[in-house]
């Protein structure tokens, strides 16, 4: 039965380039759940982007983090980046600061399989390409420390700072063997690059030598990140959870993002257990594809997936995803998998398909 629903605010970031394509195609698909399954749910835009930053300087408003906490139960993100802004000051400001200061810790990239034909490995199943990537998303290369002195001079010096702390370290690597534990999987792989980073990287280990005493029923394996690069194009089957650095989380989830059909598919959480949290596509805004309707959708989709997960709709995030595991078996796709659908096109398709497969309403309550 379903009862009354308490209604759900989201704040959404389009962004921009094909981040605003993919997301009126989220937000599409969350109005369509919520009108069939009898919730409600709010969803505020806010410009915030190239396009702002360019007309009045604006990237994130100094009281948005706030914001964001008070009045919303989840912020829902496209892309940022545009040619037009080659410092990325605006992509920084308004990414890695909600990133760094909702304290977004856990940035949850999950890699799924949904149809062979989308992976590029041979005769690969589903039940082979399987695993989530949990990667530390408040520190390491991305704190923005460091300088450059006598820039543009031959004798330049540009450092960039690695900080890892314990905290930082410890809740990221727990994370990994809960979130093992609580869906009942049996493996956590830890991937750093101790042998080189010895500092650093040597925090890593000793925390996660530590901590894995107190999960004796997963197995916890380690592999430099080279190795592990191999690895998961070689057996993915082997993985199930990774846990990494901010920077190797970064480039192992582009990869993990192919081997499940591409950046198209890729969605991902930056999680704040305790808080708000914020969900966007692996992606990014694609400049060329940008307003031409060709962009995939369905990696924003499953972002949105995610999220109503996170704010306790747990079936009508089910019902988000069996919807684009079905356009993808079904090839109601757009050009990257395959298909011969726009962007819009696929929002429409998905829309539907959850309107016809909700489950019937109660009159009750
Ligand atoms: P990108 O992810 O935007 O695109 C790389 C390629 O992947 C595209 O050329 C396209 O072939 C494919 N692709 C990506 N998303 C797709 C989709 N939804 N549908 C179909 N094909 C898709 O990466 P990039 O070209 O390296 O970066 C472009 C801009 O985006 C840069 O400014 C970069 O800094 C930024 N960026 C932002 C984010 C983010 O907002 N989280 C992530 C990555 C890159
Ligand atoms: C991502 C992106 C961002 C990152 C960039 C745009 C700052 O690549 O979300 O994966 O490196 O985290
Ligand atoms: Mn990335």
């Amino acid at each position: 039965m379903v009862s009354a629903s308490v209604k759900k605010r989201i704040a959404v970031i389009p962004g921009d380039g094909i981040g605003v394509d993919v997301t009126a195609e989220a937000m599409k698909v969350l109005c369509a759940v919520a009108a069939a399954t009898g919730r409600t749910l709010e969803l505020v835009e806010f410009d915030y982007g190239a396009e702002r930053y360019l007309r009045d300087g604006t990237t994130l408003p100094p009281d948005a983090p706030e914001m964001f906490r008070r009045e919303f139960d989840a912020i829902l993100v496209g892309a940022l980046g545009d040619p037009r802004v080659p410092s990325m000051k605006h992509a920084a400001d308004i990414l890695l600061g909600l990133r760094f200061q909702l304290d977004l810790y856990v940035n949850a990239r999950p890699v799924v399989l949904f149809d062979p034909k989308t992976c590029p490995l041979k005769n690969r199943t589903p039940a082979e390409v399987n695993f989530i990537v949990f990667r530390e998303n408040t520190e390491g290369l991305y704190v923005g420390l460091g300088g450059q002195f006598k820039r543009g001079t031959p004798d330049e010096v540009a450092i960039q700072e690695d900080v890892n702390t314990r905290k930082g370290v410890e809740r990221i690597i727990r994370y990994a063997f809960e979130y093992a534990r609580r869906h009942r999987l049996t493996r956590v792989c830890m991937s750093d690059k101790s042998n080189v980073l010895t500092y650093g990287h040597d925090l890593w280990q000793r925390v996660f030598a530590e901590m894995q005493r107190e999960y004796p029923d997963i197995e916890a394996t380690h592999m430099y990140v080279d190795a592990l690069a191999m690895q998961l194009v070689l057996h993915p089957e082997r993985f199930q959870v990774i846990v990494t650095c901010n920077m190797f989380g970064d480039i192992l989830s582009d990869l993990g993002a192919a081997l499940a059909g591409g950046l198209g598919l890729a969605p991902s959480g930056n999680i704040n257990p305790e808080g708000i949290s914020m969900f966007e596509p692996v992606h990014g805004s694609a400049p060329k594809y940008a307003g031409k309707n060709v962009a995939n959708p369905l990696a924003a989709v499953l972002s949105a997936a995610m999220m109503l997960e996170t704010i306790g709709w747990p079936d009508e995030a089910a019902l988000v995803r069996r919807a684009v595991c079905e356009a993808v078996l079904q090839d109601k796709t757009t050009q990257d998998l395959g298909g011969s659908l726009g962007t819009r096109e696929v929002g429409d398709w998905l829309a539907d398909y959850v309107t016809r497969h909700a489950p019937r309403q109660s009159v009750t309550s």
